[in-house]
């Protein structure tokens, strides 16, 4: 598709107002490569707010729109997150590719009003009890002992051989766990398959697993507490049941460990292939901080999320939406919008993007300067050990991978001078 062509068009199901105007189909492979292109003619062709097309043509919309955004997490009671609140259940079978984002679960996720704050207070809580710069050194541990595996060789994978396991080796420490020894290496490596599961593995056993695992911590923490996450849900006076703690647990180690790993990479292949970068990357630290906000406003980790349900018919930039209906957050969309982006120059060096989403059911306080603290080492602590970094291919030949809800790159194969140890 170019950026003026028309947009494949899709045949409606009678009688559902989300077909009005002819949706479009979210899945397949047609915008993975360079899905701004699928916003920019969704927007010209549907205004803020588009009907779209899910995995096996299942009708939502898809908010475009930074104000529209803005709007749909700022009204909880309007748009609401517990996803039974679906009128399509009816149509979506046990297998359905997406149900392990929409299916519900007794999870922070998914609670809404007094519980939500209940459950969110929790976490934040126990967040703010994590030192930063603490947790600073410790990901300066967790990248020199990765490097070190890879650094004699002269060439790397970073996706799997750093990118992945810094955050999420960082996080089950933050959670209470060593992350060296083979019982966290198990979790970690089923934890990489209930999110992201390649051929021939089976996520939902290793997420059984990983529920175990968690289950397992619990009981020791609640026996013998310590200056770790876990303990601090634990002993918080809003007293949360175990099975509460595990799932919301296992919901920060998820929503911590996916968009942080993806975050570390697009900013790797920026500075590595933009030459505004070029010059300064290695020991630039400005530079490094440019890169990593640059990213959230142009190749943002979680570009599309799923999402609110509408709690009664209403009005979303000139749509008629009805209740039930699913609405996805365009995250990446909102954030190059051209109406707070006229002249087409994102703002780099400012904030407001809506990469951590907006309202209640924010990325909370203050997990996006955790995941600001392990990005910023692991992209640091890398150039700083390996500076005659580059690219192993030409950067035309990076893919990324087939998903129109994380972006991020298939592998970043990378070679350097070997290090001797
Ligand atoms: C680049 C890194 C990250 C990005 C881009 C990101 C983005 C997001 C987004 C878009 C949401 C959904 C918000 C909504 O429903 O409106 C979310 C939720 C959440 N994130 Fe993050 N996140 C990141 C890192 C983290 C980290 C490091 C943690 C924990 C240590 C974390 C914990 C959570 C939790 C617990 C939720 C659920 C909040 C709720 O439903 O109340 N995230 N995040």
């Amino acid at each position: 598709m170019t950026d003026t062509g028309p947009l494949p068009p899709h045949a409606a199901p009678p009688g559902c107002p989300a077909h009005a105007g002819g949706a479009v189909p979210l899945a397949g492979l047609e915008y993975q490569q360079d899905p701004s292109r699928l916003y920019r003619a969704l927007r010209r062709e549907h205004g803020a707010v588009a009907p779209v097309l899910l995995d096996g043509d299942i009708p939502a919309w898809l908010v475009l729109g930074y104000s529209e955004v803005s709007y749909v997490t700022s009204h909880d009671e309007l748009f609401a997150r517990d996803s039974r609140r679906w009128n399509q259940w009816e149509n979506i079978p046990a297998d359905w590719p997406l149900l392990p984002f929409v299916g519900y679960q007794p999870s922070v996720l998914f609670t809404e009003g007094d519980e939500h704050r209940r459950r969110s207070e929790v976490i934040t809580d126990a967040l703010e009890g994590v030192d930063q710069f603490e947790l600073a050194r410790e990901c300066r541990q967790i990248a020199d002992q990765l490097i070190a595996s890879f650094a004699g060789s002269g060439q790397a994978e970073l996706m799997s051989a750093y990118a992945h396991a810094l955050p999420m080796r960082a996080v089950v420490q933050m959670c209470g766990m060593p992350h060296t020894g083979e019982d966290t290496q198990r979790l970690v490596e089923d934890l990489q398959i209930s999110l992201d599961a390649n051929e021939g593995q089976d996520p939902v056993a290793a997420y059984m697993r990983v529920a175990e695992r968690i289950q397992q911590l619990v009981k020791e923490k609640r026996e013998r507490p310590g200056p770790d996450v876990t303990s601090r849900m634990l002993l918080h006076p809003a007293g949360l049941t175990d099975e509460e703690v595990v799932q919301d647990l296992i919901t920060i180690i998820a929503a911590a460990q996916q968009p942080t790993a993806n975050w570390i990479c697009n900013t790797l292949r920026l500075l590595l292939t933009d030459e505004r970068f070029a010059l300064s990357v290695s020991g630039g630290r400005l530079s490094v901080g440019e890169a990593l906000n640059e990213v959230l406003w142009l190749d943002t980790p979680t570009q599309n999320f799923i999402g609110r349900w509408a709690v009664r018919d209403t009005q979303l930039g000139g749509r008629r939406i009805r209740a039930g209906d699913c609405v996805v957050l365009g995250l990446a969309a909102a954030n190059t919008d051209p109406q707070i982006w006229p002249e087409s120059y994102v703002g780099a060096e400012n904030a407001a993007h809506l990469s951590f989403s907006n309202g209640e059911h924010r990325c909370p306080y203050p997990a996006p300067l955790l995941a600001d603290v392990m990005a910023r080492t692991a992209v640091e602590n890398l150039l700083e050990r390996l500076p005659d970094l580059v690219l192993a291919v030409e950067p035309e030949e990076l893919t990324w991978r087939p998903s129109i809800w994380m972006r991020g790159l298939s592998a970043l194969p990378v070679e350097f001078t070997p290090v001797v140890q």
